[in-house]
Protein backbone atom coordinates (compact mmCIF):
# COMPACT_ATOMS: atom_id res chain seq x y z
CA UNK A 1 0.00 0.00 0.00
CA UNK A 2 1.36 3.20 -0.90
CA UNK A 3 1.81 5.98 1.57
CA UNK A 4 0.88 8.50 -0.70
CA UNK A 5 -3.19 7.23 -0.55
CA UNK A 6 -3.61 7.00 2.87
CA UNK A 7 -1.93 9.94 4.30
CA UNK A 8 -3.65 9.66 7.77
CA UNK A 9 -1.96 6.42 8.63
CA UNK A 10 -0.04 7.40 11.46
CA UNK A 11 3.02 5.26 12.36
CA UNK A 12 1.05 3.02 15.10
CA UNK A 13 -1.73 2.09 12.45
CA UNK A 14 0.92 0.82 9.80
CA UNK A 15 2.41 -1.10 12.51
CA UNK A 16 -0.74 -2.74 13.36
CA UNK A 17 -1.66 -3.64 9.57
CA UNK A 18 1.72 -5.15 9.33
CA UNK A 19 1.95 -6.90 12.26
CA UNK A 20 -2.21 -8.05 11.54
CA UNK A 21 -0.82 -11.25 9.27
CA UNK A 22 -0.79 -13.62 12.50
CA UNK A 23 1.69 -16.19 12.54
CA UNK A 24 -0.36 -18.31 11.94
CA UNK A 25 -1.10 -17.50 9.08
CA UNK A 26 2.59 -17.14 8.15
CA UNK A 27 3.16 -20.56 9.20
CA UNK A 28 0.36 -21.79 7.80
CA UNK A 29 1.00 -20.57 4.24
CA UNK A 30 4.09 -22.75 4.23
CA UNK A 31 1.60 -26.07 6.02
CA UNK A 32 3.37 -25.95 9.13
CA UNK A 33 2.18 -24.96 12.34
CA UNK A 34 4.15 -22.63 14.65
CA UNK A 35 6.17 -24.37 17.15
CA UNK A 36 9.34 -24.17 19.25
CA UNK A 37 10.76 -27.95 19.68
CA UNK A 38 13.07 -27.41 22.84
CA UNK A 39 16.01 -29.97 23.27
CA UNK A 40 17.41 -30.45 26.52
CA UNK A 41 19.49 -32.94 28.03
CA UNK A 42 23.14 -32.76 29.99
CA UNK A 43 26.15 -31.29 27.88
CA UNK A 44 27.53 -34.28 24.97
CA UNK A 45 24.08 -35.80 25.00
CA UNK A 46 23.65 -34.75 21.45
CA UNK A 47 20.99 -32.59 21.46
CA UNK A 48 22.84 -29.83 18.68
CA UNK A 49 23.80 -33.10 16.33
CA UNK A 50 19.95 -34.08 17.09
CA UNK A 51 18.88 -30.63 15.94
CA UNK A 52 20.83 -30.06 13.64
CA UNK A 53 19.73 -33.50 11.71
CA UNK A 54 15.77 -32.61 12.33
CA UNK A 55 16.61 -29.27 10.99
CA UNK A 56 18.28 -30.70 7.44
CA UNK A 57 15.63 -33.04 7.28
CA UNK A 58 12.77 -30.38 8.14
CA UNK A 59 14.32 -27.86 4.92
CA UNK A 60 14.59 -31.26 2.52
CA UNK A 61 10.85 -31.39 3.02
CA UNK A 62 10.66 -27.97 2.03
CA UNK A 63 10.05 -26.69 5.94
CA UNK A 64 11.43 -23.76 7.14
CA UNK A 65 13.13 -24.34 10.45
CA UNK A 66 16.43 -22.95 12.21
CA UNK A 67 18.78 -23.92 15.15
CA UNK A 68 19.81 -21.84 17.96
CA UNK A 69 22.49 -23.76 20.66
CA UNK A 70 25.35 -22.69 22.01
CA UNK A 71 27.45 -22.32 18.91
CA UNK A 72 25.69 -19.20 17.27
CA UNK A 73 23.63 -17.73 20.74
CA UNK A 74 26.72 -17.46 23.16
CA UNK A 75 28.94 -16.30 21.86
CA UNK A 76 26.58 -13.67 20.35
CA UNK A 77 23.23 -12.96 21.94
CA UNK A 78 23.94 -14.40 25.31
CA UNK A 79 28.02 -13.62 25.14
CA UNK A 80 29.95 -14.76 27.96
CA UNK A 81 31.75 -11.89 29.92
CA UNK A 82 35.09 -12.45 29.27
CA UNK A 83 33.89 -11.86 25.37
CA UNK A 84 31.76 -7.99 26.17
CA UNK A 85 34.81 -6.59 28.40
CA UNK A 86 37.49 -5.58 25.62
CA UNK A 87 34.82 -3.65 23.34
CA UNK A 88 32.39 -2.48 26.00
CA UNK A 89 34.07 -2.47 29.16
CA UNK A 90 34.21 -4.14 32.59
CA UNK A 91 31.09 -2.59 34.26
CA UNK A 92 29.12 -3.81 30.97
CA UNK A 93 30.52 -7.23 30.54
CA UNK A 94 29.92 -7.68 34.30
CA UNK A 95 25.65 -6.16 33.66
CA UNK A 96 24.90 -8.22 30.56
CA UNK A 97 27.41 -11.24 29.85
CA UNK A 98 25.78 -14.78 30.62
CA UNK A 99 27.82 -17.47 32.41
CA UNK A 100 26.90 -20.52 34.08
CA UNK A 101 25.54 -19.24 37.53
CA UNK A 102 21.95 -19.94 38.10
CA UNK A 103 20.87 -16.77 37.54
CA UNK A 104 22.77 -16.64 34.48
CA UNK A 105 21.30 -19.44 33.24
CA UNK A 106 17.90 -18.60 34.20
CA UNK A 107 18.32 -15.19 31.82
CA UNK A 108 20.05 -17.39 29.07
CA UNK A 109 16.66 -19.62 28.63
CA UNK A 110 14.77 -16.41 29.24
CA UNK A 111 16.40 -14.66 26.35
CA UNK A 112 16.42 -17.52 24.25
CA UNK A 113 12.38 -18.91 24.80
CA UNK A 114 11.70 -15.41 23.34
CA UNK A 115 14.12 -15.37 20.50
CA UNK A 116 12.76 -18.85 19.46
CA UNK A 117 9.17 -17.42 20.27
CA UNK A 118 10.05 -14.52 17.47
CA UNK A 119 11.19 -17.48 14.83
CA UNK A 120 7.75 -19.51 15.65
CA UNK A 121 5.94 -16.08 14.74
CA UNK A 122 7.92 -15.89 11.64
CA UNK A 123 6.48 -19.18 10.88
CA UNK A 124 9.99 -20.76 11.59
CA UNK A 125 10.13 -23.95 13.33
CA UNK A 126 12.38 -23.24 16.33
CA UNK A 127 14.86 -25.88 17.23
CA UNK A 128 16.48 -24.98 20.59
CA UNK A 129 19.51 -26.77 22.13
CA UNK A 130 20.77 -25.92 25.28
CA UNK A 131 21.25 -27.97 28.45
CA UNK A 132 18.45 -25.66 30.21
CA UNK A 133 18.80 -27.42 33.55
CA UNK A 134 16.37 -26.24 35.67
CA UNK A 135 12.60 -27.35 35.06
CA UNK A 136 11.38 -23.69 36.23
CA UNK A 137 13.35 -21.85 33.58
CA UNK A 138 12.02 -24.27 30.91
CA UNK A 139 8.48 -24.03 32.15
CA UNK A 140 8.63 -20.27 32.11
CA UNK A 141 9.37 -20.54 28.69
CA UNK A 142 6.28 -23.41 28.04
CA UNK A 143 3.84 -20.86 29.87
CA UNK A 144 5.02 -18.04 27.47
CA UNK A 145 4.13 -19.62 24.26
CA UNK A 146 0.52 -20.29 23.12
CA UNK A 147 -0.65 -23.79 24.10
CA UNK A 148 0.77 -26.90 22.15
CA UNK A 149 3.78 -24.58 20.67
CA UNK A 150 6.31 -25.79 23.14
CA UNK A 151 7.40 -29.22 22.72
CA UNK A 152 9.96 -30.52 25.17
CA UNK A 153 12.31 -33.05 23.71
CA UNK A 154 14.48 -34.52 26.56
CA UNK A 155 17.37 -36.18 24.59
CA UNK A 156 18.54 -38.89 27.63
CA UNK A 157 21.97 -40.19 28.07
CA UNK A 158 23.10 -40.96 31.49
CA UNK A 159 26.01 -38.86 33.05
CA UNK A 160 28.72 -41.88 32.77
CA UNK A 161 27.82 -41.84 28.46
CA UNK A 162 28.18 -38.00 28.71
CA UNK A 163 31.18 -38.32 30.45
CA UNK A 164 32.81 -40.75 28.70
CA UNK A 165 32.18 -38.54 25.56
CA UNK A 166 33.48 -35.56 26.98
CA UNK A 167 33.43 -33.81 23.58
CA UNK A 168 34.97 -30.97 24.62
CA UNK A 169 37.19 -31.93 27.87
CA UNK A 170 35.00 -29.84 30.52
CA UNK A 171 33.51 -33.12 32.89
CA UNK A 172 37.72 -33.62 33.08
CA UNK A 173 38.03 -30.18 33.64
CA UNK A 174 35.15 -29.97 36.36
CA UNK A 175 36.26 -33.41 37.58
CA UNK A 176 39.35 -31.55 38.28
CA UNK A 177 37.93 -28.65 40.31
CA UNK A 178 38.67 -26.44 37.46
CA UNK A 179 35.30 -25.83 36.52
CA UNK A 180 32.96 -25.04 39.48
CA UNK A 181 29.05 -25.49 39.35
CA UNK A 182 29.21 -27.93 36.03
CA UNK A 183 26.08 -29.44 35.42
CA UNK A 184 25.62 -33.03 36.03
CA UNK A 185 29.06 -32.72 38.62
CA UNK A 186 27.99 -30.17 40.93
CA UNK A 187 25.32 -28.47 39.40
CA UNK A 188 22.07 -29.86 39.43
CA UNK A 189 20.30 -31.34 35.75
CA UNK A 190 16.42 -31.34 36.76
CA UNK A 191 14.45 -34.17 34.50
CA UNK A 192 11.62 -33.09 32.41
CA UNK A 193 8.64 -34.62 34.25
CA UNK A 194 6.34 -34.50 31.48
CA UNK A 195 8.50 -33.96 28.25
CA UNK A 196 6.47 -34.56 24.91
CA UNK A 197 9.28 -36.88 23.58
CA UNK A 198 11.83 -38.33 25.65
CA UNK A 199 14.39 -39.79 23.35
CA UNK A 200 17.45 -42.28 23.86
CA UNK A 201 20.76 -40.89 22.95
CA UNK A 202 22.89 -43.73 24.66
CA UNK A 203 21.61 -46.11 22.81
CA UNK A 204 20.25 -45.33 19.44
CA UNK A 205 21.80 -43.57 16.51
CA UNK A 206 21.02 -39.74 15.78
CA UNK A 207 19.42 -40.45 12.90
CA UNK A 208 16.90 -42.81 14.31
CA UNK A 209 16.14 -39.86 16.93
CA UNK A 210 15.50 -37.91 14.49
CA UNK A 211 13.28 -39.87 12.52
CA UNK A 212 11.29 -40.04 15.86
CA UNK A 213 10.76 -36.39 16.42
CA UNK A 214 9.92 -36.11 12.68
CA UNK A 215 7.11 -38.46 12.97
CA UNK A 216 6.19 -36.44 16.24
CA UNK A 217 6.06 -33.03 14.49
CA UNK A 218 3.92 -34.83 11.85
CA UNK A 219 1.45 -37.03 14.25
CA UNK A 220 0.72 -33.59 16.33
CA UNK A 221 -0.39 -32.07 12.88
CA UNK A 222 3.08 -28.99 13.14
CA UNK A 223 4.28 -29.93 9.56
CA UNK A 224 2.50 -31.91 7.11
CA UNK A 225 2.74 -35.12 6.40
CA UNK A 226 5.39 -36.57 3.82
CA UNK A 227 4.54 -36.12 0.46
S1 LIG B 1 22.50 -23.70 30.04
O1 LIG B 1 22.67 -24.42 31.31
O2 LIG B 1 22.51 -22.26 30.23
O3 LIG B 1 21.33 -24.17 29.27
P1 LIG B 1 24.03 -23.99 27.62
O4 LIG B 1 23.33 -25.08 26.92
O5 LIG B 1 23.75 -22.58 27.16
O6 LIG B 1 23.80 -24.12 29.19
O7 LIG B 1 25.62 -24.21 27.51
C1 LIG B 1 26.14 -25.46 27.86
C2 LIG B 1 27.52 -25.68 27.30
O8 LIG B 1 28.42 -24.75 27.86
C3 LIG B 1 28.03 -27.06 27.69
O9 LIG B 1 27.76 -28.02 26.70
C4 LIG B 1 29.50 -26.85 27.87
O10 LIG B 1 30.17 -26.97 26.64
C5 LIG B 1 29.63 -25.40 28.29
N1 LIG B 1 29.80 -25.13 29.74
C6 LIG B 1 30.73 -24.32 30.25
N2 LIG B 1 30.61 -24.24 31.59
C7 LIG B 1 29.56 -25.02 31.93
C8 LIG B 1 28.93 -25.36 33.18
N3 LIG B 1 29.35 -24.86 34.33
N4 LIG B 1 27.86 -26.19 33.17
C9 LIG B 1 27.43 -26.71 32.01
N5 LIG B 1 27.98 -26.44 30.81
C10 LIG B 1 29.03 -25.59 30.76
Amino acid sequence: MSKKFVPHLTALAVAAMLTSLVQSARAEAKGQRPVVVWFTGLSGCGKSTLANLVDHRLHSRGVRSFVLDGDNVRLGLNAAPALLRERHGDDFARRFGLGFAAQDREENIRRIGAVAELFAQAGIVALTAFISPYRRDRDAVRAMLPQGDFVEVHVRAPLEICEQRDPKGLYKKARAGEIKGFTGIDDPYEEPLAAELAVDSANTPAEQLADQVLAWLERAGKIPPRS
